[in-house]
């Protein structure tokens, strides 16, 4: 897809990886970006060509209004996500349905509100990021694991069903990156707005799956060869 010209909504663009997305895309040329946030006051507005849209993609009253809201995206970036469900034997119930909310409801019902938009302007992408987690699970990780790897499914799902639609779908597999969301993690991770770059170049090549840093290119490279290779390896984290 040609990002110039283009006009994205980004959710989760008020820090980290989608805060970097909104810029990478600027920086493409995208004619407008839409900038989903739950404080939509703390977004950048690059001088007029992003605009703060206030976006909970679990509340249905910002979803029902979003589509009014952006209403010439042909570009929807599902980046908004949370991890807070760890270990699937001891994290609560509270925890994991909110996870889901998010990362895979909240997904879903964003891209549900967007496609009419999308169609309208004849076509065009959708990227959800995910993370190589999606592929295996990692048991300290198994709640976060489990609603990305929902989200990968509806990724493929929603795959077949656009392509006649005209409507790319794109999956994003980061490794570890350096945000608020790894903040406790000690362990090599890729600067936010290196990985944007790497999602904005992949989806106007129209790569299916974009792998963003050298750990996930090394991750998904093995798990095409070796998928139980990839399970046992996770699994033993
Ligand atoms: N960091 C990593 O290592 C990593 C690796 C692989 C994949 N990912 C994925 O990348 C995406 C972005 O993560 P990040 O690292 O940038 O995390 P982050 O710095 O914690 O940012 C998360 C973003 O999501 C937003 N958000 C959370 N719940 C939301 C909701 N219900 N509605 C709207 N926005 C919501 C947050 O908004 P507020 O500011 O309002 O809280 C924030 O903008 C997530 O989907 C994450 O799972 C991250």
């Amino acid at each position: 897809m040609r990002i110039e010209g283009s006009v994205a909504l980004v959710t989760g663009a008020s820090r980290g990886i989608g805060r970097e997305l909104v810029g990478a895309l600027i920086a493409a040329g995208a004619k407008r970006v839409y900038a989903g946030a739950r404080k939509p006051g703390t977004v950048d507005t690059h001088g007029g060509r992003v605009i703060p849209l206030e976006l909970d993609i679990t509340n249905e009253r910002h979803l029902e209004r979003v589509a009014d809201a952006a209403p010439d995206v042909n570009l929807l970036l599902n980046n908004a996500g949370v991890f807070s469900a760890f270990n699937l034997l001891s994290t609560t119930r509270e925890a994991l349905e909110r996870e889901f909310a998010t990362n895979f409801y909240g997904t879903l019902a964003t891209t549900r509100a967007m496609l009419p938009v999308i169609e309208r302007a004849g076509g065009g992408a959708i990227a959800n990021v995910l993370t190589v987690a999606s592929l295996a699970s990692m048991p300290p990780l198994g709640g976060y694991s489990a609603t990305k790897a929902a989200a990968w499914s509806l990724t493929q799902a929603l795959r077949g069903e656009l392509k006649r639609r005209n409507i790319a779908v794109h999956a994003v597999f980061p490794g570890p990156v350096d945000t608020d969301m790894t903040r406790e993690l000690t362990l090599p991770k890729t600067h936010p707005a290196e990985v944007a770059r790497a999602v904005v170049r992949g989806i106007a090549a129209g790569e299916e799956d974009i792998l963003p840093d050298p750990m996930s290119r090394h991750v998904f490279e093995q798990w095409l060869r070796d998928p139980k290779g990839v399970e046992q390896q996770f699994a033993s984290m």
